[in-house]
This record gives structure tokens, C-alpha cells and sequence, in this order.
């Protein structure tokens, strides 16, 4: 009598367990055949769950969790990054993606002109800087770069000194771990209008006449107000990046980032 007990219990948690498995199968099949995600160009099949994740965990449209997931941010910032080893101009270095010590920016130059001390850009990068701080001067405003090629070395120390002083999770909002600088690229430049002070830029006429003809010359905001999010710092009207007219063009127009912009049509 008990030997049935038994035998019929294990048959019944067998059962169970079947049915479970059956269950799970369907669930998969119903995730694959109703894929909302799988539309997009930029979808990764191994990213599927992540994408269930974070669309449940957040209210977004299917093309902005694809996108964030892509771009790391279901994960903190600082996890799961990936070197890049070359350079390219098009690269994109954030919290996610960092340069090594020894990483060389090809085509270095001095900037000629319209910077505080002797400083380096990459070619194309300088030229158009030039010509965009130029045509600022004829307009009777001052653009001059005050920081822009910098090296692994010169990123440890800044943030070294940030960290003393300000600790790590506020250091963390304003600057960048060694490595992880999108300065290290030459594509980046910071500004001010020789009077007042970089972290009043914002209240300048030059940051004005930026805001509407940076694009032109290839240069974005790279850390925008309110998207703080995506980017991983506080809003910085004084950092520019170098990306070409055609691009810059596209995000000024659509007010995005540039991880959005990467993720959507750069990332191979
Ligand atoms: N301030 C920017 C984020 C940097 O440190 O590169
Ligand atoms: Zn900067």
C-alpha cells in the first residue's frame, strides 16, 4: 500500500515537472514568434532577455530599450567594458568603452590657433576647429580651446585629484577614469571665451552661437543637459565632439546622444 503511495507521489512530481518544461517551452515560442524587438537593425538576438528586463523595469518604447541595452546601461556604469584598440574617427569612449595606456591617436597636431597653451587635435578635428573659431571671431566672440588631446597620465592624475577631494561617487559625475576619457581620442575639445570662466560658459554669448553653429563645422554637445542618464556625467556646455557635419548634423536635428546615435547606426 505504501509502495503505491510512493510510486503514484513520484509519478504526479513527475508530471509536474513535465508540464513545467512544457510551459517554459511555450512561453519561449510565444516571446520568439511575438518579437517586437527583431524589427530593428540594430536588435541582438543574445540580448533578448535583457531587453525583456529592462522594457518591464522601465517605461520606454521598444527602440529606446534596445538601444539602452546595447549601450550597456542595464548594466551600472564601469561593468562589462571593452577596450578598443584602434582609433577611429568615429570611435566612441565612455563608461563602457576605454582606450589603453599605450593607445595612440594617429595624425596628432598643435592647435595653431585659438588655444591657451600648446595643445593637440587630430588633423581633420583641429582644421575644423579653426575654421569654426574663426568664423566665431568674425562675429566678434571669443571660442579658445583650454583643454583638448589629453594622455592616460594626465587623465590619472586630474581624476586622482578629483577623487581627493570630492570623493568617488561625485568625482564619478564630472570626470572620467583614466582610460575612459573621450579627451584620450583628440576628437574632444573644451571651451571658454578667455573671460569668464569654462564652467560659465554656459552663460556666454560664444555658448549661444555654439548652441546653433557647432553642428556645421562637425562638433556636438557631448554631454547634454538632461541626458545625464545615458552619458554618465552632468551637463558640460563647454566639451565638444568631433563627429563630421553629417552626423553632427543628425543628432543636433533629432536631440540625441551620441551613444544613441552610435548604437543605431555605428556599432558593428
Ligand atoms: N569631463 C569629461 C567627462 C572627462 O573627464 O573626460
Ligand atoms: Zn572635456
Amino acid at each position: 500500500m505504501k509502495k503505491g503511495i510512493y510510486i503514484l507521489s513520484g509519478l504526479v512530481i513527475i508530471f509536474s515537472i513535465l508540464c513545467l518544461i512544457k510551459d517554459k517551452r511555450k512561453e519561449n515560442e510565444v516571446i520568439k514568434n511575438n518579437n517586437p524587438y527583431e524589427i530593428f537593425s540594430f536588435y541582438k538576438e543574445e540580448n533578448l532577455n535583457r531587453y525583456e528586463k529592462y522594457f518591464n523595469n522601465n517605461n520606454l518604447s521598444y527602440k529606446d530599450t534596445i538601444l539602452r541595452v546595447n549601450i550597456g546601461l542595464d548594466n551600472s556604469f564601469y561593468t562589462n567594458t571593452k577596450e578598443i584598440i584602434n582609433f577611429d574617427k568615429l570611435m566612441l569612449v565612455n563608461k563602457y568603452n576605454y582606450v589603453s595606456e599605450s593607445f595612440k591617436v594617429p595624425n596628432l597636431v598643435e592647435v595653431s590657433e585659438f588655444a591657451k597653451d600648446n595643445m593637440y587635435l587630430e588633423k581633420e578635428c583641429m582644421t575644423s576647429f579653426i575654421k569654426m573659431a574663426r568664423d566665431a571671431s568674425i562675429n566678434g566672440l571669443n571660442l579658445r580651446a583650454i583643454s583638448t588631446y589629453r594622455t592616460y597620465e594626465y587623465q590619472e592624475n586630474l581624476y586622482n585629484n578629483y577623487l581627493k577631494s570630492d570623493g568617488l561617487e561625485k568625482a564619478d559625475t564630472y570626470s572620467a577614469r583614466p582610460g575612459f576619457s573621450e579627451h584620450h581620442t583628440g576628437l574632444a575639445i573644451d571651451l571658454d571665451n578667455i573671460k569668464t570662466s569654462y564652467m560659465n560658459f554656459e552663460n556666454t554669448k560664444e555658448f549661444t552661437w555654439m548652441k546653433e553653429n557647432a553642428y556645421k563645422y562637425g562638433f556636438i554637445l557631448r554631454y547634454p543637459k538632461d541626458k545625464e542618464n545615458i552619458t554618465g556625467y552632468m551637463y558640460e556646455a563647454w566639451h565638444y565632439r568631433y563627429v563630421g557635419t553629417r552626423i553632427a548634423t543628425y543628432i543636433h536635428e533629432n536631440n540625441i546622444t551620441y551613444e544613441e546615435y552610435y548604437y543605431e547606426f555605428l556599432d558593428k
